[in-house]
């Protein structure tokens, strides 16, 4: 019977066959234990000579890493390994022998990530590489399950747009026939049309920053999801954020238990990720930075470490609300008690790693949009039909922009967000 490495538990006691590859090998005497892979998890099977027959067993003490194998074995009950079980083997088919010179030796001293980086096509298969793949294709899903079953209907907003949405000093051009186009920064401008239209809508696909920085919390190409709400406003949106963001991680904590364990996170950090999130007005927030012994001017926007010190203290994400408006998008509606401020909120998760969401109420007035777009002198023309949803029936309304990568790098503990994307694209990086 044809299994999954994953499903073996179902299995004890009974033949199997497994179709995977040779992850790592280690033969002692008269005895082969060959850890096998096949995509959905990792098993240890064991060959002896005098069962499995000599020709069997040579083959088993040549066969190189990363060569693909077809096996044939008996499961195990076995509560050493990781998956409470293993294989006893009758007989090994050697699909396709790996080349010898795999380069990511299993045994070797971890190699420079420049170097896996360059490899990224074969490091895919290292365990806490996949671990890692498989807790995003959980936030992935847990994104869209959490919207589809609250009556958000998903919009796709287009890739290649002929304006800013985010400020113009990161867009990537390209030719559009004899025009020029850009790669859309966020979908926000699209998913508020699409909100007037069927009131809570999100979209969900890649965006693109042509961003100069070199951090570990900045890729050019990433994904965000963006839902888009009419008739709310920003602290529905916060009420919003605290929800959707404690969703993706229980469910992170639900059904990624065992990736979550190879990546060696501490989940008991992540468990108490439970509504409400603590709320910072801008001005606060700027005076505890300044307590915590990190430097920020009234009117400066948190690097990371203002991020840090602002999270400092909190066991969960923390939401600041209420930016000065200067130094945020052209599209923010200004808060009534002080039009100096924005009514947009930031959440910032905690050890540091940073924004996961920003969001804000939308400019509902019209001669108040027409006139932040000449501020920040953006071309009329492309805006001409943004302008319009202010002209026909507008409604205050919000909405945010969540960062897969950055969430996917906090629930999983990883430091830098180049790993939680299959093939990230950053400065001076687009191979393989
Ligand atoms: O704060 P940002 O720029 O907000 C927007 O784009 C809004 N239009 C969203 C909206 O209101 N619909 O980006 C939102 C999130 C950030 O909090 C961060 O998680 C992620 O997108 N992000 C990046 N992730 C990786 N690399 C980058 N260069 C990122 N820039 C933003
Ligand atoms: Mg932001």
């Amino acid at each position: 019977m044809l299994a999954y490495v994953e499903d073996l538990k179902k299995h004890v006691g009974q033949e199997v066959t497994l179709r995977g590859w040779l992850y790592n090998k280690r033969v002692k005497g008269k005895i082969a234990f060959l850890m096998i892979r096949d995509g959905s998890g990792l098993v240890q099977c064991v060959a002896v000579k005098n069962e499995i027959g000599d020709a069997a067993f040579a083959l088993c003490d040549h066969v190189p890493q990363e060569s693909s194998l077809e096996v044939v074995g008996v499961v195990r009950a076995d509560d050493r390994s990781p998956g409470g079980v293993e294989v006893g083997l009758k007989s090994i088919k050697v699909v396709t022998e790996s080349a010898p010179n795999y380069p990511i030796q299993i045994q070797d001293v971890a190699p420079e990530v420049g170097f896996l980086m360059q490899n990224r096509h074969l490091w895919l298969r290292s365990r806490k590489q996949s671990a890692l793949l498989r807790v995003r294709a959980e936030v992935v899903r847990s994104i869209r399950e959490f919207f589809d079953s609250r009556g958000y209907i998903c919009v796709d907003s287009p890739v290649l747009t002929p304006a800013a949405c985010e400020g113009t000093s990161t867009l990537f051009p390209v030719d559009y026939f004899d025009d020029k186009a850009f790669l859309t920064q966020s979908g926000q401008l699209y998913a508020e049309a699409a909100a007037m239209a069927m009131g809570r809508v999100y979209c969900f696909g890649p965006t693109f920053r042509a961003e100069k920085s070199k951090t570990r919390k900045h890729l050019t190409e990433f994904w965000m999801v963006e839902p888009e709400v009419a008739f709310m406003e920003l602290d529905g949106l916060m009420e919003l954020a605290e929800q959707f963001v404690s969703h993706l991680v229980s469910r992170c904590l639900e059904r990624r238990k065992e990736e979550l364990k190879v990546l060696e996170r501490d989940v008991a950090k992540l468990e108490k990720v439970l509504p409400p999130f603590h709320r910072l007005h801008y001005n606060d927030a700027v005076k505890k930075v300044n307590a915590e012994g990190v430097a920020m001017p009234w009117g400066d926007d948190f690097g990371a470490p203002q991020e840090e010190a602002v999270a400092k203290g909190y066991d969960r994400p923390v939401m600041v609300h209420r930016y000065p408006a200067e130094i945020k998008a052209f599209y923010m509606q200004p808060d009534p008690v002080d039009p100096k401020h924005a009514l947009c909120v930031d959440v910032i998760a905690p050890d540091g790693y940073g924004e996961l969401i920003g969001g804000s109420q939308r400019i509902h007035d019209y001669a108040l949009l027409e006139k932040r777009l000449n501020d920040h002198k953006l071309p009329r023309e492309a805006f001409e039909w943004y302008l319009d949803l202010r002209k026909y029936g507008s409604v205050p309304h919000s909405g945010f922009g969540l960062g897969v990568e950055r969430t996917v790098a906090w629930i999983a503990g990883t430091e830098h967000i180049r790993e939680c994307i299959p093939f990230p694209r950053m400065l001076h990086k687009i191979y393989p």
